[in-house]
Order: structure tokens, then C-alpha cells, then sequence
């Protein structure tokens, strides 16, 4: 499965955990293969495995160069361990999991992308997810903030309470950003139908 996002030569790739590539480890390096076997259930070994997959076909694809040859960079600009989202010189990479799907997204300016599986009910969680914004479908608000997180990089350090986004009955816009004035003229938002009982956003932030 893959969408096309023509803005930000942008690509967004889909597999589901059953699929056989996920118990493939050649493409793995030794850093990934140690990540790896430190999941302690099958499903994440797998959710991850498919992650590196998916990425390193991409860039292979996008430089020429053979899958088993590109080298993410996962430092973690917190503490420098090789567990924050994957870099590669000239793209920006995102890679999320929820359920049995695995997605990554790439483009030429920072991208975030977020599937959640609608199975749980966020319900609970709702006074973590809103800054204020009317009630609504729980999982796009989730989704929407997210993957915006996520293609600054801030991930859940930074609480979703500090960040409005337009509701699901909205076309996908931040409203507003905490202390960074500028992101919500620089971002692009959209929403993204993955498979049936997901949610799914895609965020990019112009330069
Ligand atoms: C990023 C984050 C929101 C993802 O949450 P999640 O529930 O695991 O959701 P997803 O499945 O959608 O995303 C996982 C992917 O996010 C990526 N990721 C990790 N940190 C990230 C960050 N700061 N920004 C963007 N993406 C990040 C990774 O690629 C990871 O997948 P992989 O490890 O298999 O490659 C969450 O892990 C987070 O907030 N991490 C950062 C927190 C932090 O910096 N802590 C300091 C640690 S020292």
C-alpha cells in the first residue's frame, strides 16, 4: 500500500505486521538488530523490523544506493541513545505503529505521521489530548497532534494540551502552538484513511 503526497516529494507507505518482510533481518545493522531483540514481545520485533524496512527501500529507492547499504542515523537528541525517529542526510523520515499496521512516511521538509488503531477508546485520555478544543472524534484530534509532534520532533515531551488543531468536522489545520507563533503558518495538515479502524494524520512543516 502506498499514497502518494505530491507536496514535500512526499510518500506514504503501508504494511500490516503479518506481512512476511517483518521477520526479514538482513537489512537490519547491528544497532537495529540490538533494538530488536529488546522488544520483548513478537509483535513490536516486528512492528520495528518492518519500520527499518520500509525506510531503507525508501531511500534506496530515492539515492541509488542498495537497501542493505543506507544507514539511518536514531540518535536521540535527549539522551543520545539510537531510539528517536530515523534521519537520513537530504530526507526526513517518520515511522508509526499502531495495531497491525506499520506506516512511514517520507518527504523533503519534516514530516510526522500517526495511525491509531480505533479498537481503544481515548475517552479517558481526553483531558490529556484537548487544549481547549470542542469535543469530537478523539482519534483525529490524537492523530492530527501526533503526527505535528512528531515532524517537529518534540514527540510527547511536548503535551498535547499545548498544541489546538481544528476537530474532525474541520478540514486538518494547527490552530495554535505554544510559544512557537510561527508553526501554524508553516504547517500543512492532512488527514489519512490507512486501512478500515485506524485513524492516520500526516503533518509537514515548511521551512
Ligand atoms: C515519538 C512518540 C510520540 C511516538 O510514540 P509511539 O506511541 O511509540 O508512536 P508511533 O508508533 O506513532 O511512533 C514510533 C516511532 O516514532 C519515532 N520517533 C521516536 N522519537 C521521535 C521523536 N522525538 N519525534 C518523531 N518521531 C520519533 C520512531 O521512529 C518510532 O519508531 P521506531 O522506533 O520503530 O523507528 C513517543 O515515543 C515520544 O514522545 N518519544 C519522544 C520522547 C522523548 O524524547 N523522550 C526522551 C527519551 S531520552
Amino acid at each position: 500500500m502506498a499514497m502518494s503526497h505530491p507536496e514535500f516529494a512526499s510518500r506514504v507507505l503501508w504494511r500490516r505486521t503479518s506481512d512476511p518482510e517483518a521477520d526479514d533481518l538482513t537489512l537490519l545493522d547491528i544497532v537495529e538488530r540490538g533494538r530488536r531483540a529488546r522488544y520483548l514481545r513478537e509483535d513490536d520485533r516486528r512492528r520495528f523490523t518492518l519500520g527499518v524496512v520500509l525506510a531503507k527501500r525508501e531511500i534506496a529507492e530515492r539515492t541509488g544506493l542498495r537497501p542493505k547499504d543506507v544507514v539511518l542515523d536514531r540518535t536521540c537528541p535527549g539522551c543520545g541513545a539510537p531510539h528517536g525517529r530515523p534521519l537520513y542526510p537530504g530526507w526526513h523520515l517518520s515511522v508509526s505503529h499502531s495495531g497491525g499496521l506499520v506506516g512511514l512516511a517520507i518527504a523533503d521538509v519534516p514530516v510526522g505521521l500517526d495511525v491509531e488503531e480505533r479498537g481503544r477508546s481515548l475517552a479517558d485520555l481526553a483531558d490529556a489530548i484537548l487544549a481547549g478544543e470542542p469535543e469530537g472524534d478523539l482519534h483525529v484530534y490524537w492523530t492530527r497532534k501526533e503526527a505535528l509532534l512528531k515532524a517537529t520532533g518534540d514527540g510527547l515531551k511536548v503535551p498535547m494540551t499545548e498544541v489546538e488543531v481544528t476537530g474532525a468536522s474541520a478540514p486538518p489545520a494547527l490552530l495554535r502552538w505554544k510559544g512557537r507563533p510561527d508553526l501554524p503558518a508553516r504547517t500543512v495538515l492532512r488527514d489519512l484513511d490507512p486501512a478500515p479502524g485506524y485513524a492516520g494524520a500526516l503533518a509537514f512543516i515548511r521551512p
